[in-house]
């Protein structure tokens, strides 16, 4: 399974249609989806209650493209080893939800899956500073956790080209070692175009693909858009 490519497009299934759930995923992944995201939620974290890792362990052995957990739990660490075995590939979590953020990034890696951590619009980039050997994704939310369907926050391009520095300068001290660029929340074919511009590489996409009806068009005009962006 290829973790990384150039681009990611990881449709979250938050705006899917759960009373058809398995057809909506097979139908995204045939439009072109190249990671799966499933936004977890506890009503504690954030105030909102969606899915445990019984979903994702039924979904694991239908698909081939990895599924991308962001935790929006709080403690971390019970559920990260429980998705770990429902067949997650990238488990992400913010860091204000553990105690101990060195070890909840240190139980993702015993349990064989890549870490990321995830940054709220008012959470610092500075909780990255010493762990970035241990995490794989830095997702940013530009939106507040908890809903699809909420409107780009438009400071998150700052912190967006902050984030890419960071990465870039950690990437050539370390062997170009690579680390995604996940932005998460009211990404759209226009907000992804700016996205893109200030570095990220990853984009998590809610109601602008499964509130649409030809999700082949919806993906095809987001990847459009940043292709655009690069002529
Ligand atoms: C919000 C979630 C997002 C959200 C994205 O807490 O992390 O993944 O579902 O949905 P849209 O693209 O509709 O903002
Ligand atoms: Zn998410």
């Amino acid at each position: 399974m290829t973790f990384l490519k150039k681009i990611q497009i990881a449709p979250s299934i938050l705006s899917a249609d759960f009373f058809k759930l398995g057809e909506e995923i097979q139908n995204v992944i045939s439009a072109g989806a190249d990671w799966i995201h499933i936004d977890v939620m506890d009503n504690h974290y954030v105030p909102n209650l969606t899915i445990g890792p019984m979903i994702c362990k039924s979904i694991r052995p239908h698909i081939q493209v990895p599924i991308d957990i962001h935790l929006m739990v709080e403690p971390v660490d019970q559920l990260i080893i429980q998705f770990a075995k429902s067949g997650a590939d990238i488990i992400t979590f913010h860091p204000e939800a553990t105690r101990h953020l060195n070890r909840s990034l240190s139980i993702i890696h015993e349990y064989g899956c890549k870490a990321g951590l995830a940054i709220n619009p008012s959470t610092s980039l500075n909780h990255i500073q010493y762990v970035m050997d241990k995490i794989n994704v830095l997702l940013l939310m530009s939106v507040n956790p908890g809903f699809g369907g909420q409107k780009f926050i438009p400071s998150s391009l700052k912190k967006l080209s902050e984030a890419r520095k960071l990465i870039d300068n950690w990437s050539m001290e370390n062997n170009g070692q690579s680390i995604a660029l996940e932005i998460d929340g009211g990404i759209n074919s226009s907000t992804i175009t700016s996205a893109f511009s200030a570095g990220a590489d990853t984009f998590v996409v809610g109601s602008a693909i499964f509130e649409t009806s030809n999700y082949v068009k919806a993906i095809n005009s987001l990847r459009e858009s940043i292709n655009l962006n690069k002529a």
